[in-house]
């Protein structure tokens, strides 16, 4: 399988199902090759950078990317806005936490996130978070992922969320 062949098989299982349903599709079929060390490597090698879109589709807008961190990595609690993502676990491990919406962000003020429950990405791992699902990766040490975004997100600004207990 190469990155091409993938590519052209999420673009025909989105326009069949663009909802839910397709992205999961797609998730089961990223956790397959996750454990296919010559597509893996393909993508990611040493060099890769932190986020590096390797494929944006250019009709539906989606975007494959490679994920590279040499080291620790946390982002806070955050969506996708209008997109929905798939993180699809490499290499190392992310620990994930998904967050319920307790208030939407306005008026320039963040909103506020609570805390539901925490889970492992290991590799061979995938899972699709849809739009507005809360979810916040903390990563102890270097890892390696291929994410699939429905938009690219170097195009959409993220709104912020604060974590309340
Ligand atoms: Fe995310």
């Amino acid at each position: 399988m190469t990155l091409d062949q993938f590519a052209r098989e999420c673009r025909d299982i989105l326009k069949q199902d663009p909802g839910p349903a397709g992205r999961s599709r797609i998730c089961k079929r990223l956790e397959g090759l996750l454990r296919d060390q010559a597509f893996v490597s393909s993508l990611l090698k040493d060099s890769t950078a932190e986020r590096q879109v390797v494929y944006e589709d250019p009709d539906l807008g989606f975007c494959i990317l490679a994920h590279n961190y040499n080291g620790p990595k946390d982002s806070p609690p955050h969506d996708h806005g209008p997109s929905w993502a798939i993180y699809g676990q490499a290499k190392g491990e992310t620990e994930m936490t998904d967050y319920d919406r307790v208030a939407e962000p306005a008026e320039g003020k963040p909103g506020k996130a609570r805390p539901t429950r925490t889970y492992k990405l290991t590799p061979g791992v995938a899972h699709v978070y849809n739009e507005k699902d809360l979810h916040a990766p903390r990563r102890r040490g270097p890892t390696q992922l291929i994410r699939i975004e429905g938009l690219n997100m170097d195009r959409i600004k993220r709104a912020r969320f604060e974590p309340v207990a």
